[in-house]
């Protein structure tokens, strides 16, 4: 298997530098014509992906689910859905990926389970104070007869956190803990049965070869088991805003409540990753995993040290606005913040929860414009970067009918949240009409409708479009792999007298530089264009950049 980092001659894991490519199955490619992505499909992708100069996939759940929360409601996390394909299928997939220099990443999902888990089930068919309740959190009610919910914690979805179950003997009883949808209760982590389960699930995937895993709301894991009320419950729900500058002090006070707080990245989780960075390591040293947790920066470190996890995602780049000032200030704490443990920071500008980067820096021609602008900052930062499916052809987020809407946080809000649904539209492959090449089933409904203007942005129109957003980050993650100053080299910030510049060295001779201006300007530095996101010309005074563009420069 083709190894990058080995291929320019560095001792780094893979992993440190990768390109990682985030698949939502249920949207990438239908591969059995019965109208929904699958597994099949991803493996019909791989050319696609490996033309695209990915280094690894990360899968979103297909694992056996009710699809009350687009599979990460998992009742099975050791299987494969067969609306996805069979294990042999996900074998398959491996195989192929490995074969194309591609390594795979999988979903866990340890915070909670579906409803339909077994042990959900066998917990509702038991006693109070049982073994099987003792897996979740069950807890009486407050008030006379135990009407009212045993804290004011509210779901993340929206509405309270708990709910109440009726008990085998038909009468009105304990509540159980869903940090997010009633359909996905919490485990307890003080549960030895719970711990040895997922050690369990990430042995089950590794035998089968996956090189990695992406852990899903890995802060939520330990919870203060007084459940004490929370003095901003609103604050849980209102904690992933994707509109929120991540520099302003709102975002700062929202990040502060989650940091070690009674149910959000307490000091205990840490000896569960300890737990789980044993087991992967006895795979070798090559086996990864990045954890979804919404930290402030100084936080983030625990995550990622060297006993620990791997990777955390940086997520105050995936809301940062077009603005340099502030992403110079989110990627300069970023990459302090996990180079206090030698770990290397990561960049995603979207991904299935967040609306898609176009949409959220401005939407049309300037939003794309900054998208791609920004795809060439992240692309040249050090450390790794995921990309989001559909990210690569500069997809906007899709108006969603309200009736044809599918994500729980639209039902849980009573459709005053629109939820995350429009991101998550079926790829656009080929053809001038929905299903765009997406399935080769005949009239096919898709699970959310794909827009009209799409013809102009599939893969097939893209392709051969030398100007295309897809062919742009061809090139950018190509050059990111083969450029020395961009494998390997030092990072600094340039100084410029202009506050909309962004600029930043790669070793001795990469310059980047991102024009945030909605005008043109004189590049602060000159040298070779190595790739530009947008229009730049070469004048009297040297070079100029186009408004909201970037530009790698050899110097
Ligand atoms: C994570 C997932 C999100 C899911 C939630 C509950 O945040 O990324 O899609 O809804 O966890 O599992």
């Amino acid at each position: 298997m083709s190894d990058p980092s080995t291929a320019v001659g560095r001792s780094e894991p893979w992993w440190s530098r990768a390109a990682v490519y985030q698949i939502y199955p249920r949207s990438f490619r239908d591969g059995n014509a019965d109208g929904l992505g699958d597994l099949r499909g991803v493996i019909e992708g791989l050319p696609y992906l490996a033309s695209l100069g990915v280094d690894a996939v990360w899968l979103s759940p297909f694992y056996p689910s009710p699809q009350k929360d687009a599979g990460y409601d998992v009742s099975d996390p050791r299987a494969v859905d067969p609306m996805f394909g069979t294990l042999d299928d996900f074998a398959e997939l491996v195989e192929q990926a490995h074969e194309r220099g591609v390594r795979v990443i999988v979903d866990i999902v340890p915070n909670h389970v579906s409803a339909s888990h077994p042990w959900f089930v066998e917990a509702l068919n038991s006693t109070v104070g049982s073994t099987a309740r003792r897996r979740f959190h069950f807890l009486d009610g407050r008030g006379e007869s135990g009407e009212l919910p045993p804290n004011n914690w509210e779901s993340i979805f929206g509405g309270s956190a708990w709910t109440r179950v009726k008990e085998p003997d038909g009468s009105w009883g304990q509540w159980y803990l869903h940090l997010f949808d009633s359909t996905q209760p919490d485990l307890n982590w003080e549960n030895e049965e719970v711990r040895v389960d997922a050690l369990n699930t990430l042995r089950f995937w590794l035998d089968l070869g996956v090189d990695g895993f992406r852990v899903d709301v890995a802060l939520g894991l330990a919870k203060d088991m007084t459940y004490p009320d929370l003095i901003d419950p609103i604050g849980m729900s209102q904690s992933l805003r994707f509109d929120l500058d991540p520099t302003s002090e709102e975002a700062s006070q929202r990040r502060a409540g989650l940091a070690n707080s009674a149910l959000f990245d307490r000091d205990e989780i840490q000896d569960i990753y300890r737990e789980w960075r044993a087991l992967m390591n006895s795979y070798g040293d090559d086996k990864m995993a990045v954890v979804e947790a919404w930290v402030p920066p100084e936080r983030a470190s625990r995550y990622v040290s060297e006993d620990t996890l791997h990777q955390i995602f940086g997520f105050d780049f995936l809301v940062v606005p077009w603005d340099a000032s502030i992403m110079r200030d989110v990627i300069g704490r970023a990459i302090e913040a996990v180079s206090v443990v030698g770990a290397p920071p990561t960049w995603a500008m979207s991904n299935h929860d967040s609306p898609r980067v176009v949409t959220r820096l401005g939407d049309g021609d300037v939003g794309l414009a900054r998208a791609r602008a920004l795809a060439l900052v992240a692309h040249a930062l050090p450390g790794s970067i995921y990309v989001y499916q559909g990210e690569e052809l500069g997809l906007s987020d899709v108006e969603i009918p309200d009736s044809a809407r599918q994500d729980p946080v639209w039902f849980r809000s009573a459709g005053q949240q629109k939820g995350r649904d429009g991101g998550r539209v079926p790829l656009p492959w080929s053809g001038s009409s929905a299903p765009y090449g997406f399935t080769e089933l005949a009239d096919a409904e898709l699970w959310l409708p794909q827009p009209d203007v799409w013809a102009a942005s599939t893969i097939e129109v893209q392709d051969i479009d030398p100007v295309s957003t897809l062919n742009l980050y061809r090139a950018s993650l190509a050059l990111r792999k083969s450029h020395p100053g961009l494998v390997s080299g030092d990072f600094e910030f340039l100084a410029t007298d202009d506050p909309g510049l962004l600029a930043f060295h790669r070793g001795a001779d990469v310059v980047v530089i991102a024009n945030t201006h909605p005008h043109w300007v004189e590049s602060p530095a000159s040298g070779m264009v190595l790739l530009a996101s947008g229009p730049i010309e070469v004048g009297e005074n040297g070079l100029r950049i186009g408004p909201d563009t970037t530009v790698w420069l050899q110097t």
